[in-house]
């Protein structure tokens, strides 16, 4: 039984995540800007913060982490905001919002958990498949996601000296609530080679093996894409 701090809670993936680390008698820190969606265990402490708040985080990740044991073992940064912009509807405000959550954040959050971890301890950062390869309409999120690629790279060298591992997932198509409301899950199910999208919970298991030292000790710095063949690269 570990802490793992887990952003993005309130929904889709990193509700996912923090029902899976419940599930397996972790520690929960929960950081949303949103309420708790109703998750309800002893073992979770809902954080509402603002990923882009460093000052913030860096109070309520220390007040938490003095609660549960006074380490963290993982952090999962899911949060993410992706509104689709293009040449013509870019605006400094929208450039601001999108690499403010997907990218300040994801330093953010590390930044304020690294003091809390110890050797063996490790990051996933949440890309997606548009960091690797373009989405019509999605200029500024695919871009965010490619800063969040380089990142991890850059901060599993940063850290390997305290044997802190960092790792990304890049989604596909993933059966979450915002996708669910565009009414295309059908539609992009039929063009996936493998003939789904995926559940949240099992790109939550992901996280789980990827902060796993004795499953994925020798991973840091990769970023995996879980797509079902949808991109390759
Ligand atoms: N849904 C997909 O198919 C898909 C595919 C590829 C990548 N991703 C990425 O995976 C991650 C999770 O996606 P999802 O669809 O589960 O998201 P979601 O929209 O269901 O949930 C995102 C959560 O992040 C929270 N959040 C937003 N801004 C925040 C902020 N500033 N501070 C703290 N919390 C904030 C929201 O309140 C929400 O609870 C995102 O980073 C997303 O870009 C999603």
């Amino acid at each position: 039984m570990g802490t793992a701090v887990i952003t993005g809670a309130g929904s889709g993936m990193g509700r996912a995540t923090a029902e899976l680390y419940l599930s397996r008698d972790w520690n929960v820190i929960a950081i949303d800007v949103a309420d708790n969606p109703g998750l309800e265990s002893a073992n979770l402490q809902w954080v509402k913060a603002d990923v882009r708040n460093r000052a913030e985080l860096d109070s309520k990740i220390a007040a938490a982490v003095a609660t549960t044991g006074g380490h963290i073992d993982a952090v999962a940064n899911i949060a993410g905001v992706f509104p689709p912009t293009t040449l013509e509807t870019y605006t400094e405000e929208n450039f601001n919002f999108i690499f403010g959550v997907n990218v300040l954040g994801v330093l953010n959050v590390t930044a304020a958990c690294v003091p809390h971890m110890q050797a063996g301890s490790s990051v996933v950062n949440f890309a997606s498949v548009d960091g690797f390869t373009v989405s019509r309409g999605q200029l500024l999120y695919g871009a965010s996601k490619s800063a969040v690629i380089m990142i991890t790279k850059s901060l599993a060298l940063e850290l390997a000296p305290k044997k802190i591992r960092v790792n990304g997932i890049a989604p596909g198509w993933v059966a979450t609530p915002g996708n669910a409301a565009t009414g295309r899950m059908d539609e992009a199910a039929a063009s996936i080679p493998i003939g789904r999208v995926a559940q949240p919970s099992e790109i939550a298991e992901w996280v789980w093996i990827l902060t796993d030292p004795t499953k994925a000790g020798f991973v840091d710095g990769e970023t995996i894409v879980i797509s079902g063949a949808d991109v390759m690269r």
